[in-house]
């Protein structure tokens, strides 16, 4: 199982002005903490509460569903093209950065395999879409049009630029080369999906898009590059078991939730920076900011008062943005908690060869890459303990299917925990609809009128 270690947030570690104590505080919500964990879990299956991402380690049905269609279409694409954007993409990037094998879509359809290629289109950049369309055979690729309102102007865009090109290609077998994930009954797509008869894969109810990457949006893509999903279901389950303890002193999501909690409102810590220590798992840092920015930062809480609340998450890759972030870190303003991500076993391991004996590289040689990776961790967290500012470490055995789903699905009842205790709603994302609804008006959307006229005098006054 994954670890959670979180002493270098203790004042015992980095004093009292900036830490917190550990046990006493751990025994102050431990009442709190067993409410919101027992209330997370009986709510679970109820509708309207958005809680039903819960319940994903345990559908066999869409694991079966998705399988039988995996090896269906096994060797008949050479990519896989995912449109989407938001919750619709940022899991399955993470996830298969993480676990496909170090530029898997520069490789040989040999070394992948026989795998197809994957890309995320999760921007509308038209350079780098018409650039992407540049290097992939559409006729070979497999297009996965993500959404759950199925109506998402970029995705939808993007989805109608593809579809014109590929029925102009392949005219009316075009359709083979499109699969949709979207929700079962409402939306543009699901509408569409179902006049063009495309093969589709739904959203659950109960399940937003950013808690969606352990549905088909995730697993869909993973199975069709290789990805082992019954073992990322194993991880999910097994995490799943170990978050339903109530007691904080053994659940790592409560403390993981609990501290950031603490940190924001009582030691003025409103930046939540992630920071792994592994290449692979840089994506896991995007899924999580946005899992973490869109969940908390809400402007009322559940009583309707103004709160305006949530750590800005920061994105951080260790040791790279060493030469680039921990100056300020280190020195800057003691507003930040840190979270690093260490992968104890790398897949491979790299010797650095003993050359240079003489110079003031040469006590490199002999080291692994590995080694010094893993010292840089060390020593950036007990540097930052020197300067009293406050680390958690994560600790993953090392890099597979169980492990990444164990990691992404404790983050999310982490964010699911710390919700409770801002006492906000965790699972909608009211801030995000008013630029999406200028945006509507700003095209021309019909119904959307009355808002153009004054978003257009807006724009003129600024
Ligand atoms: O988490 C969320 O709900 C959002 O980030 C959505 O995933 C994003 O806005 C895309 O929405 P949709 O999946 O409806 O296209």
């Amino acid at each position: 199982m994954i670890r959670l270690n979180c002493k270098n947030v203790s004042s015992l570690v980095i004093g009292n002005e900036h830490g917190i104590e550990l046990e006493s505080m751990f025994l102050e919500y431990r009442e709190q903490i067993k409410n919101i964990i027992t209330e997370l879990n009986q709510k679970k299956d109820k509708p309207g509460q958005w809680l039903r991402w819960m319940n994903l380690g345990y559908s066999e049905e869409t694991v079966w569903y998705v399988k039988e269609f995996a090896s269906m279409v096994e060797g008949r694409f050479d990519n896989i093209l995912v449109l989407g954007i938001g919750g619709s993409a940022l899991g399955g990037l993470a996830v298969t950065e993480a676990l496909l094998k170090p530029y898997w879509n520069l490789l040989t359809k040999e070394q992948r395999n026989g795998y197809p290629r994957i890309f995320f289109l999760d921007n509308i950049d038209p350079d780098v879409m018409d650039g992407l369309l540049q290097v992939i055979d559409l006729k070979k690729t497999l297009v996965n049009v993500i959404t759950k309102s199925g109506s998402t102007a970029e995705t939808m865009s993007q989805y109608m630029i593809i579809k014109d090109l590929l029925e102009k290609e392949l005219g009316d077998d075009y359709r083979k080369n499109v699969v949709v994930t979207t929700d079962q009954r409402v939306g543009v797509l699901r509408q569409l999906a179902d006049q063009e008869g495309y093969k589709t894969f739904v959203i659950p109810d109960d399940v937003g898009g950013r808690y969606s990457v352990f549905s088909a949006v995730g697993l869909l893509p993973f199975a069709l590059v290789g990805l082992d999903i019954s073992m990322i279901i194993n991880g999910i389950k097994d995490m799943d078991l170990a978050l339903k303890n109530t007691d904080i002193f053994e659940n790592i999501a409560a403390q993981g939730a609990l501290i950031h909690y603490l940190m924001d409102t009582k030691k003025g810590k409103n930046i939540a920076v992630m920071m792994p220590y592994s290449s692979k798992l840089k994506y896991v840092s995007d899924w999580f900011a946005q899992l973490w920015a869109e969940s908390l930062g809400k402007e009322f809480n559940r009583n309707g008062e103004k709160v305006n609340v949530g750590p800005t998450p920061v994105k951080a890759l260790g040791a790279t943005d060493q030469h680039s972030q921990i100056q300020l870190y280190n020195e800057g303003p003691n507003n930040k908690l840190i979270t690093f991500i260490r992968v104890n076993e790398f897949e491979k391991t790299l010797e650095i060869p003993k050359i240079f004996e003489y110079t003031g590289i040469g006590y490199l040689g002999g080291k692994t890459i590995n080694d010094l990776l893993n010292a840089e961790a060390d020593s950036t967290r007990v540097a930052l303990a020197d300067y009293s500012r406050p680390t958690m470490t994560i600790t993953l055995d090392k890099i597979d299917e169980y492990n990444i789903a164990q990691l992404l699905y404790m983050l999310e009842i982490q964010t699911a925990i710390a919700g409770e205790l801002y006492n906000i709603n965790a699972f909608d994302q009211p801030g995000v609809e008013q630029a999406k609804n200028y945006t509507y008006a700003l095209m021309g959307r019909a119904g959307y009128e009355d808002s153009a006229e004054n978003l257009k005098s807006k724009l003129s006054a600024v």
